[in-house]
């Protein structure tokens, strides 16, 4: 957890923040949100404290005891604005200090980020333009506004970027390096296995958990190749992108990326299943009554066979990680399906996670155990997919710790 002062100065993109402010949260940060007087224009500091769970001010005669100007600043390891206005780039650059928030961004000595937002014209005056360059050479972090569509008519570049995208852009500054040096490959998403030209048999995955993943182990500091099937949510940036589609595609993905690296975690929900032929035109109604009978095929199990191919062939990655997605029954529980798999993959680490109608697909949140090959006791964690795949990196960075991560 880190300590984030989220200034937010008066532009209409102050919506955004509230945005990225759950974000911040949900990835377990203490958010301090300072706004400017003028932004309960746009959103009113009942919603910054609910979402922050903090109190909220815009002075600094409130809490006049706690030195608050000088005291969040101090205990910030990361202090953002967002958005920074025109007006608060101005004041930042000069160094006034005429509020709680210009007053914190003088004290504080922890990296600062700023996301302009505003109207074309302003953003290209020779007057912020001077500015952006006097915070830059401060090692203030100042992220590119995006081009689009702005708050009139108009569009150009000004425009806030997305939540999603403030948020991975600070990553490195909120994560500990525990991966650093490291490469890993992360297959997510889901395959899909053609039937004819226009259809496919394919699954629910939409490859949030593997996106999540990818995005914690970069901000761990990884090297990290994703490839990715069917992805229903944006990749991330900073990593290195393969598409592919079926899991035959998949398995030549996979094993095309897989030497050098030091972790593979196998996250891409892939069919066991394939279509043993592939029609060359869609398939028809030949008739009012008749429906074809699809004769399906067993697909390879990559990751077995990725376990395998270690025995015979050099540079395969020392420790690799598959993923379950079970459902109990009366045979058995969620976590002993968990082992049983575990055994019979021969991964080092496999983390189960409970499927269903309304659990794990295409959800925010996830439930999982971690569980161990070496015979380590198993970990769970709660809560959002980001919040999981953190879990699921400081584990694997825990157990490669003094493992030959690459044979
Ligand atoms: N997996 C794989 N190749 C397959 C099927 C699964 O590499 N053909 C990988 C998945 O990426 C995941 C792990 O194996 O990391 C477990 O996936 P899951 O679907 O839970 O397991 P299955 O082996 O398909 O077992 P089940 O019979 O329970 O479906």
């Amino acid at each position: 957890m880190k300590r984030i002062v989220l200034g937010v100065s008066a532009g209409i993109a102050a919506y955004k923040s509230v945005l990225l402010l759950r974000l911040l949260r949900e990835a377990g940060h203490h958010v301090d949100v300072i706004p400017t007087g003028n932004v309960e224009n746009f959103v009113g500091n009942a919603t910054w404290e609910a979402l922050s769970g903090n109190p909220v001010t815009s002075s600094v005669f409130d809490a006049v005891e706690n030195v608050n100007h000088v005291r969040l600043g101090q205990m910030a390891d990361l202090v953002m604005v967002v958005p920074a206005t025109a007006d608060l780039l101005a004041k930042a650059a000069s160094g006034l200090a005429d509020d709680l928030l210009t007053g914190t961004l003088l004290a504080t000595r922890a990296p600062i980020v700023m996301a302009p937002a505003m109207h074309t014209e302003m953003w290209q005056h020779p007057a912020t333009v001077a500015n952006v360059k006097t915070l830059r050479d401060r090692s203030v972090r100042i992220i590119e506004p995006a081009s689009g569509r702005l708050t009139g008519k108009d569009s150009g570049p000004g425009r806030l970027p997305d939540p999603e995208e403030i948020f991975a852009s600070v990553q490195d500054l909120l994560s500990e390096p525990i991966l650093a040096g490291q490469k890993v490959l992360i297959t997510a998403g889901g395959t899909r296995e053609p039937l004819d030209p226009v259809r496919f048999l394919g699954n629910r995955s939409s490859g949030r958990q593997g996106v999540a993943l990818a995005e914690a182990a970069r901000a761990a500091g990884a090297e990290v190749t994703l490839i990715a099937t069917h992805l229903e949510v944006p990749a991330p940036h900073g990593v290195s992108l393969v598409e592919a589609s079926s899991a035959l595609d998949l398995r030549e993905a996979v094993f095309t990326h897989a030497p050098g690296k030091n972790v593979v975690i196998m996250n891409a929900a892939v069919a066991d299943f394939r279509p043993a032929t592939i029609e060359n035109s869609k398939i028809k109604k030949r008739d009012e009554t008749s429906a074809p009978v699809i004769e399906l095929v067993r697909n390879p199990d990559i990751l077995a066979e990725l376990v395998q191919a270690r025995s015979t062939t050099e540079n395969l990655p020392g420790f690799i990680v598959g993923f379950a997605a079970e459902t109990g029954d009366e045979m058995g529980t969620v976590l002993g399906y968990g082992r049983a798999k575990l055994e019979r993959k021969g991964c080092e680490m496999l983390v189960v996670n409970e499927v269903g109608a309304t659990l794990t697909f295409g959800q925010e949140t996830n439930n999982i155990q971690v569980l161990f090959a070496d015979g380590t006791d198993a970990v769970s964690a709660a809560g959002s997919k980001l919040e999981v795949a953190r879990v699921v990196i400081e584990q694997i960075s825990h157990a490669t710790k003094g493992h030959a991560a690459q044979k």
